[in-house]
């Protein structure tokens, strides 16, 4: 098979729009793509400071790695979650990720801060729940401490068209709502986006190959029984037999989002927590409460 650019011997196929790229004809093929999703939602700008959590996988590494080479100002944040060898391997990786593009990186132990791992928290949440909020927090809370102004996380056509599908689902109204390329900044949450939002996995998986980015492979022990691998088997599916099927998927639901309306800053987040200040929907924030705080988490870098 042929590049479709150049004629050349093709390296890779792209499923969808049905393509065979030699290796250099794929690599303008995937920056132009995530150059115009950032382009098309207005995400940041070249005078914007950006965070981007980076965890050591591959998404977070291409979406570094991307933004750095086109030129923004980025900083990374680990989030060490605890998690004995799987977040020790995590960290060397992303330490390894962000050194390579020549980035800083901040780290944040929370066995440090709170003397246990995520996993030892006594709740009757599940961990990935406590996990994905306390990561939501952390990240929002270090990007605000330390004025960044906007915070870049590596999900991806994958992830977001599977989040869509469970939320449709099991019919959760406000998380519908609230999914999307960016959700804006407003008082003390910062602004959220996504530049790997319309890229697939296995375009992701190429890309990182090619460039030759390392990055952990395996999955977060603690992540077994999880739903939203079962959704993505789905919609894996559903591509073999018409492929395009998760875009489509994806760009219809942003057509059609209004009917899910969610406006956060008129939304029941309106309170401040009592003990760190940031945005709460009671009189204790989520965080603070699955953590037993009594004094707010001090994330500032001196
Ligand atoms: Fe969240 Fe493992 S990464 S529970
Ligand atoms: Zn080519
Ligand atoms: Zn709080």
């Amino acid at each position: 098979m042929r590049c479709k650019f150049c004629g050349r011997d093709a390296d890779i196929y792209i499923p969808y729009p049905r393509m065979h790229l030699c290796k250099e004809h794929f690599i303008v093929y995937f920056e132009r793509k995530i150059e115009r999703t950032i382009n098309r939602y207005k995400m940041f700008s070249k005078e914007d400071k950006i965070l981007i959590a980076i965890g050591g996988g591959k998404d977070s590494a291409v979406a570094s790695y991307i933004l750095k080479r086109f030129g923004y100002t980025i900083e990374g944040l680990f989030l060490d979650l605890g998690i004995g060898g799987f977040s020790e391997k995590s960290r060397r990786y992303a330490e390894k990720q962000c050194k390579d593009v020549d980035i800083p990186i901040h780290r944040v132990e929370i066995r440090k801060l709170f003397n246990r791992g995520i996993n030892e928290v006594k709740s009757s949440r599940p961990t990935c729940a406590i996990c994905g909020a306390t990561k939501r927090y952390i990240f929002n809370k270090f990007a605000y401490d330390n004025d960044f102004n906007v915070l870049v996380t590596g999900h991806n056509l994958d992830d977001e068209s599977s989040f869509v599908l469970s939320n449709l689902i099991n019919w959760n109204i406000e998380y519908l709502g609230r999914q999307g390329p960016i959700l804006p900044g407003t008082g003390k949450f910062i602004r959220k986006v996504k530049p790997l939002y319309e890229v697939t996995e296995v375009e992701i998986k190429e890309y990182a190959d090619v460039i030759g980015i390392e990055y952990i492979s395996e999955r977060c022990p603690l992540s077994k029984g999880e739903k939203i691998p079962r959704y993505k088997h789905v919609l894996n599916e559903l591509e073999k037999m018409s492929s395009g099927v998760k875009i489509n998927f994806i760009k219809g639901f942003l057509r059609n989002r209004h009917l899910f309306k969610f406006d956060l800053g008129k939304s029941s987040i309106l309170k401040e927590c009592k003990v760190c200040g940031m945005p709460s929907q009671g009189e204790v924030c989520v965080f603070c409460r699955i953590w037993g705080l009594d004094k707010p988490v001090e994330l500032k870098v001196s």
